[in-house]
């Protein structure tokens, strides 16, 4: 372990598919990494799941396997990842940050703004650090793109911002309790995958912190949106026109950025981790292409982050801040008053 980077200790919360998938990233063993990760305990609704999840996806570490509350408890976690459904993201928060731990908790950060400004006042009060781990945010190719596109300016002016995230779900098929169909565990394509597409059209359009102007279309089935199309537009004309649907998968080139000069293509097999893009300079014959590798999936960037901050005493991240959560948050809300889709917590 390398001793000139900090050391962080995790416990995380659930044993679902992305806690498995973080838990798997931060134990890759990297020569770039910025800090030493240490998965100290893993919390479980059942300890025989907790303990088939360490032995699967921690092997040869020997993981505290409990409930949530002794990982929040456990004076040797430093910080907590929340894998649960997006309804129980801000009681799982609020009860990590009263033990005095920092937080890392999945995205959609909570179901809607408010939760996010509870947890956050909390946070503020007790003096820890909380993320909404977006974690595209922390790939090396965002930045890059962002320098290229915002500093750069290879593009001249962004104008638009087209982005998809489809995956085909057959979700009347999934069994009832599943976090992608009940309403009361938050289901729905806008918080699971639309939000992607919003953040590229935050990311794509520039660092705009104020609030954009919000037309929005929803189709529900049994009150869960299966498809929602957004479009944000801001005060100089710029627009993302951003769309989510678990109708059908979208292809790899997932992301179109316009500016005056050209444009570029984001392509991946997702919009949540992308692979490479294409700058299409108007007039070039050919576009150039940026590839860029990752082993495993890439959570580890935004683990590095939050170490790294920590370790500086910082509460937030500036790559992914509190203020952006709530804004985000707050376009999700003015999107499914729109659209239609409601909590049943919500009223
Ligand atoms: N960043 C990404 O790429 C990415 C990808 C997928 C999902 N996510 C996010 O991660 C979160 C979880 O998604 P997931 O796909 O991992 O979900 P999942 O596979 O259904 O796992 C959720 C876990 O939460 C725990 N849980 C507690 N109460 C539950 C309840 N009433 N119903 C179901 N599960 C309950 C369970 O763990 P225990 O029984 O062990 O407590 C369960 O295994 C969501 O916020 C989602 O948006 C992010």
């Amino acid at each position: 372990m390398a001793a000139d980077k900090p050391t962080i200790r995790w416990g995380i919360i659930a044993t679902g598919l992305i806690a498995s998938w973080f838990a798997a990233d931060i134990s890759i063993p990297r020569p770039d990494a910025k800090a030493n990760h240490i998965i100290q305990a893993i919390g479980s609704s059942s300890y025989d799941k907790g303990k088939k999840f360490a032995e699967t996806h921690v092997p040869g570490k020997s993981p505290t396997i409990g409930t949530y509350e002794e990982v929040f408890a456990n004076p040797e976690v430093d910080i907590v990842y929340i894998g649960t459904p997006h309804a129980f993201h801000k009681q799982n928060c609020l009860d990590a940050i009263k033990h005095g731990k920092h937080v890392l908790c999945e995205k959609a950060f909570a179901l809607n703004a408010a939760e996010a400004r509870e947890v956050f006042e909390a946070a503020a009060e007790k003096g820890v650090f909380v993320m909404e781990a977006m974690w595209t945010r922390f790939f090396p190719l965002v930045k890059s793109l962002q320098h290229l596109l915002h500093t750069d300016k290879v593009i001249g002016e962004v104008k638009r911002v087209f982005c998809d995230f489809g995956l085909q779900q057959d979700i009347p098929a999934l069994p009832a309790g599943s976090r992608l169909k009940d309403p009361a565990l938050g289901a729905g394509s806008l918080l699971d995958i639309g939000i992607y597409s919003l953040t590229w059209g935050l990311l794509g359009l520039g660092q705009q912190t104020e609030m954009p102007k919000i037309v929005a279309s929803q189709h529900l089935v049994d009150g869960v949106d299966v498809a929602s199309a957004v479009i944000v537009s801001f005060p100089q004309g710029q627009q993302g026109i951003l769309t989510s649907t678990t109708f059908a998968k979208t292809p790899r080139s997932f992301c179109r950025i316009e500016g005056t000069k050209g444009a570029v293509v984001v392509e991946g097999f997702v919009a949540s981790a992308p692979a490479s893009y294409a700058v299409h300079l108007d007039g070039d014959e050919e576009p150039k292409k940026y590839e860029f590798e990752r082993i495993g999936k890439g959570f580890y960037w935004e683990a590095d982050a939050v170490a790294v901050d920590i370790a500086a005493g910082r509460k937030q991240s500036e790559v992914m801040p509190w203020a952006e959560t709530i804004r985000v948050l707050s376009i999700l809300d003015e999107v499914r008053r729109q659209g239609g889709a409601r909590f049943p917590m919500e009223g």
